[in-house]
């Protein structure tokens, strides 16, 4: 048993549809959450930028005395997940490997797609994940580099967002029934994603899934927490509280949460 946090990193609010399933799934767990907002999104950015951000988040995490480590985005996932799992001596897990399994026991009609940023869908990593175990699946990536901004300035109910996701994934409509969601941003653009794409579109929710596999890990080197009366889960952001606090309440739906800043140095 082990009551010391679990460390979640993201590069702004994507991370809360992990945040909010740990939550839900794991009550006995603790978490430090942090949001690099002011530096998002890193969908754009180059893979040695991404590295670096995601370690200036693991080494604040590491200061939090974290037990785990979990990588709630998947473009950090996509670059810097090999190098940070091979460097720290505690279990750190990425969103990939759990979303691309689901999606390969969801499909009907071996035909996946993959919408995520810019820097995961050249990274390649899904369609590795997923060729890995089952070769014959038919894989198409798209990069949605308009969605993040959206989820980040909250306008996720607006008519912006409605066109927004209309035309960007137009070149995916009919042309697959099951959908990775590769971005933990793009989960609070769930419902507008599942109009356009059809009901008979399987959603995956790659945060969601990482859930199971973290439970796992926690059995595995015994790290469970223990049911206890008072868990302080701490949010950092990079930038201001305000917008971040808005967001994780409505979504996570526990109440008020205690928002702090925290600086990162570039
Ligand atoms: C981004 O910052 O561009 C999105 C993060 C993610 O891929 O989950």
């Amino acid at each position: 048993m082990d009551n010391r946090p679990i460390g979640l990193l993201d590069s702004g609010v994507g991370g809360l549809t992990v945040a909010r399933e740990l939550l839900r799934q794991l009550p006995n767990e603790e978490i430090v959450y942090i949001g690099d907002t002011r530096r998002a999104p890193y969908g754009p950015r180059s893979s040695e930028q991404i590295l670096a951000f995601t370690w200036d988040m693991v080494n604040f995490l590491l200061s939090k005395n974290v037990k785990m480590i979990v990588m709630a985005c998947n473009t950090a996932t996509a670059v810097a997940l090999e190098n940070v799992k091979t460097k720290l001596d505690i279990p750190v897990i990425g969103v990939i490997l759990p979303g691309a399994s689901s999606a390969i026991q969801q499909t009907t009609g071996k035909k996946i797609g993959v919408i995520a940023t810019q820097a995961s869908v050249r990274s390649g990593e899904y369609p590795k994940a997923i060729h890995f175990k089952s070769p014959s699946i038919e894989v198409t990536s798209l990069a949605c580099p308009k969605f993040v901004p959206i989820v980040e300035s909250n306008e996720m109910d607006s008519s912006i967002a409605e066109k927004v996701v209309k035309e960007s994934l137009k070149p995916l409509i009919g042309k697959v029934d099951t959908l990775i969601l590769g971005c933990t941003h793009y989960p609070l653009l769930r419902t507008l994603i599942q109009k356009t794409m059809g009901e008979n579109v399987k959603l995956i929710d790659s945060g969601a899934e990482t859930v199971r596999d973290i439970s796992v890990l926690l059995n595995y080197f015994m790290l469970n927490g223990t049911e206890r009366e008072q868990i302080n889960h701490q949010f950092y952001t990079t930038a201001g509280i305000e917008s971040f606090q808005t967001i994780a309440e409505k979504w996570l739906n526990i109440g008020h949460i205690n928002v702090m800043h925290t600086e990162i140095e570039d």
